[in-house]
């Protein structure tokens, strides 16, 4: 090969490197944990006008979900909510149970938690106002006493990871919102075995999942990206990498929680209630699904 041949053919051939060092960067931005926490470090707001997509901090939502967990769980067992985030819903339902756990893949997910936890709590102390039923704080009988509320890092797809919390919490009820729906196959298949080994032969477990019926790009139309327009909640996910949702409804549910092993309690179609998409806008209504499931005596998971 001539010097000026070589030249020539130089960039073109280093071109060819560039879509596998692409698809190689791509994978490697939608690592899972790595990209979890990719997207809780760069939030700096949650809640109803914040970045969180489906932080709604909606009260209809939470008293919805408050009332369903009261009517179907054993209120003597602990609660161990699954994909935490910020801990929004961990505050809402400790106070009816013994205890809880917020368990979330990413550390930095559980320090907004802890640092969402102190702020709420220290406003209560400082007001001394006792919170309506379904809010975080309160108390069954209506008293402010702090719940026994703690959160922790840990993978819950891990083989075993909810065998290992389980022995530590005992038997528990498991509340999951939004995880399902952003696992692969395999991780699911995990997270369901997790669930089993926590719930054990007396906790009941209440999900929650998006389920939209629509393509991926019906999906970002109805959270209002426009063209190129994206509004910002929708954008840091995307910039995080964070893996896309897919659906979690009936069908998936009697694929990872078969009624051969789990005891179908109630199901059906719910809303998510996302932050505003845009500033002056009120909440997104995300089509999703929710059950409420015991497992069976005596059998493993699926
Ligand atoms: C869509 S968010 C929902 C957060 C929260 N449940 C809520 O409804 O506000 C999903 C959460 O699950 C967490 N997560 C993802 N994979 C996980 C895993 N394998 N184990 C535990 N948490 C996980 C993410 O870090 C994220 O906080």
């Amino acid at each position: 090969m001539t010097d000026r041949a070589s030249t020539q053919r130089a960039p073109w051939r280093r071109a060819l490197l560039v879509p596998t060092l692409v698809r190689a960067g791509l994978r490697a931005f939608r690592a899972r944990g790595g990209a979890w926490d990719r997207y809780w470090r760069g939030i700096r707001q949650t809640g109803a006008g914040g970045e969180v997509l489906w932080d709604g901090d909606s009260a209809e939502e939470r008293g919805w979900i408050v009332g369903l967990a009261r009517r179907a769980m054993d209120a003597g067992l602990p609660l161990v909510d699954v994909g935490c985030g910020n801990g929004r819903y961990t505050r809402v339902l400790a106070p009816w149970f013994t205890a809880a756990v917020g368990v979330d893949v990413s550390a930095e997910a559980v320090a907004h938690a802890e640092r969402e936890t102190r702020v709420e709590l220290e406003a209560l102390h400082r007001t001394g106002a006792a919170p309506a039923p379904g809010e975080a704080g309160a108390a069954p009988g209506g008293a402010s006493a702090p719940p026994r509320l703690s959160f922790r890092v840990l993978d819950m797809t891990e083989a075993g990871a909810g065998a290992r919390l389980g022995a530590e919490v005992g038997a528990a009820n498991v509340f999951v919102r939004g995880l399902f729906h952003t696992l692969d196959a395999a991780q699911r298949g995990r997270l369901a075995e997790s669930c089993r080994a926590l719930v054990g032969e007396r906790g009941t477990l209440l999900l929650v999942e998006t389920d939209f019926p629509g393509s991926a790009l019906a999906y970002l139309e109805l959270l209002g990206a426009r063209g190129g327009d994206y509004p910002t909640p929708l954008l840091r996910c995307l910039e995080a990498g964070l893996p896309p949702p897919a659906r979690f409804g009936a069908r998936e549910l009697a694929l990872r929680f078969p009624e051969a092993s789990w005891e179908h309690v109630e199901a059906g179609s719910a809303e998510l209630r996302s932050a505003a998409m845009r500033p002056g806008q009120t909440s997104t209504r995300i089509p999703a699904f929710y059950a409420v499931l015991r497992a069976r005596p005596g059998r493993g998971s699926p």
